[in-house]
């Protein structure tokens, strides 16, 4: 039996083993594991894999892969051995990552249908259920569909899939197993959407034409779509993001995606605000060229939130969502905004503007302000935000910071099983004595010392008292260099996350009562 999705790639399928046809056969192997790992797969490789697992070839590593044609029997025309490393360390990521790993290998050797065999370690407890895992193996299978050298007129590293399989043996289950399939696939796709985007070029990706784009993915979802121009900005007063734009040729918009199931309460309203810089040179406080040309990612935080978007109504999460990605350059013209210059947010706070390459914050408080206009409850940010957090967490993971300490605890533990890797850091108030100005109610820029903190606690300054996040991806946005597991450029941080988000409801802290008009 094969359950296809109908919109994607990716199927679950509940057959035996020897009767799946695809080009790849992938099955996971443990450390330490000797025999066969499924009955009847050697012979059908002629020996091969015993011969491989006793010679130690094969030897379960993480993200080796050990390939050989099946010769008999079998309709999949070759096998991968999957090192899946550890099995007590074995997790819901190693396994996503597995699948990645093995679609990035198919790809280059031009194999097109894959099936990945479910397989859990013989012994010991695994802390995922069926389900989780057949979600991560297509999350992870799906990686292998994005084309990355958008502009490449030949050589585009090998034909996308044309057929990715989950391979499951309990029939019993499949049902929830095709459902998690499916889920996986559009998450997959939604990820890849935002790696797109981020990869194009700041001449191609303007301001408006992100909101164009945006605002195709939202209608194609189903979403509800406003895209405010800059005479509604400047009705609105968001005079941060105008004061932002000023330098720019091109005129800013702001991005409004909204999820409106007509069965949902009216609390609680989650509000994703992503930042949107096309590109940032730095304005006035103009960066150096050295690696510039990656500040066409400045606006991951933004297509991370559309696409979440696109996956929260296309998957029927059950609550109201609004989205909000305010979108600039941020250039240095004849017009632009300079060291000492006062900007006045639409939430009336003043802002003196120290560095003009500290715009990520600007952009996002008067986002921040509109996100609870719009009736949002709990709030999450996401931005490319400062290179202090890169310094602080590397790219093994993004910053976060949020309050209350429970809404940020769930954000942890939603973007942990979601494969976005995230390390919580202090909101002090002493913080603030750092963003504090002589003219204005604060300064945009406290500083070398901890400056993912002070950016951090710059944002708090504009989520009023509702619960609030705030994710710093600068470091986790874009891979410099490439891992079996992950292919170099964009990578679409935080959309699973932000998604699977809108999904827990039930774990949301109370709002105080009150606060909500
Ligand atoms: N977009 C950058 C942050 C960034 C740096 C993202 C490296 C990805 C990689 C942001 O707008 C910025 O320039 N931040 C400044 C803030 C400073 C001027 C207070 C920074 O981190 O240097
Ligand atoms: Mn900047
Ligand atoms: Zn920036």
């Amino acid at each position: 039996m094969s359950l296809r999705v109908s919109t994607s790639l990716a199927r679950l399928s509940v057959e035996p083993l020897p009767s799946i046809e695809t080009d790849l056969l992938v099955v996971p192997i443990f450390e330490g594991e000797t025999r066969a790992p499924i009955d009847g797969l050697d012979g059908a490789a002629a020996g091969e894999i015993s011969r491989a697992l006793a010679s130690g070839e094969a030897a379960g590593r993480p993200f080796e892969l050990f390939f050989t044609p099946l010769v008999r029997d079998w309709k999949a025309r070759r096998v991968a051995l999957a090192g899946a490393g550890k099995a007590q360390t074995y997790d819901l990521e190693r396994l996503r990552r597995l699948a990645t790993a093995a679609a990035l290998a198919a790809r280059q050797r031009r194999l097109t249908r894959i099936a990945f065999v479910l397989r859990r370690p013989d012994r010991g407890p695994v802390g995922f259920t069926d389900p989780q895992a057949a979600q991560a193996v297509a999350e992870g299978l799906m990686a292998g569909a994005y084309n990355a050298g958008l502009y490449k007129t030949a050589d585009r590293g090998g034909p996308p899939p044309t057929d990715l399989v989950v391979a499951a043996h309990a029939a019993d289950s499949a049902g929830a197993l095709a459902a998690a399939v499916e889920r996986g696939a559009v998450l997959g796709e939604s990820v890849n959407i935002a790696k797109h985007l981020c990869d194009e070029p700041s001449n191609v990706l303007t301001p408006r034409v992100f909101a164009d784009r945006a605002a195709a993915i939202a209608r194609d979802a189903g979403l509800s779509v406003q895209i405010l121009d800059e005479q509604a900005i400047a009705q609105m007063r968001m005079g941060l993001l105008l004061g932002v734009a000023r330098g720019s040729a091109e005129p800013p918009r702001v991005i409004v995606l909204r999820h409106d199931p007509p069965s949902a309460p009216a609390a609680p309203v989650l509000g994703l605000v992503g930042k949107g810089i096309t590109f940032d040179t730095g304005g006035i406080s103009i960066k150096p060229a050295d690696g510039m040309e990656r500040m066409k990612d400045d606006m991951a935080g933004g297509a991370a939130v559309i696409c979440a978007m696109r996956a929260i109504s296309l998957l029927g999460a059950p609550i109201r969502v609004v989205a909000v990605v305010p979108t600039t350059e941020n250039m240095p013209g004849g017009r632009a905004i300079k060291p000492g210059d006062v900007l006045t947010g639409a939430s009336g706070k003043t802002v003196e503007v120290i560095n003009t390459d500290a715009e990520g914050r600007l952009i996002l408080g008067d986002g921040l302000w509109y996100a609870q206009e719009l009736g949002a409850t709990h709030l999450v940010d996401v931005a490319t935000l400062t290179g202090a957090c890169v310094v602080a967490l590397g790219k093994a993971a993004s910053g976060l910071f949020g309050t209350p300490d429970d809404w940020r605890d769930l954000v942890e533990q939603t973007a942990l099983t979601a494969g976005d890797r995230c390390w919580p850091l202090p909101l002090y108030d002493e913080y603030t004595d750092q963003i504090r100005s002589d003219v204005a109610d604060i300064m945009n820029s406290g500083g070398r010392p901890a400056g993912a903190c002070t950016a951090a606690m710059f944002l708090k300054e504009f989520a009023g008292d509702r619960s609030w996040c705030h994710l710093d991806i600068a470091g986790t946005a874009w891979a410099e260099d490439g891992k079996p597991y992950l292919a170099k450029g964009a990578t679409g941080v935080a959309v699973r996350t932000l998604a699977e988000l809108a999904f827990s409801a039930d774990r949301y802290p109370a709002v105080p009562a009150g606060s909500i008009q």
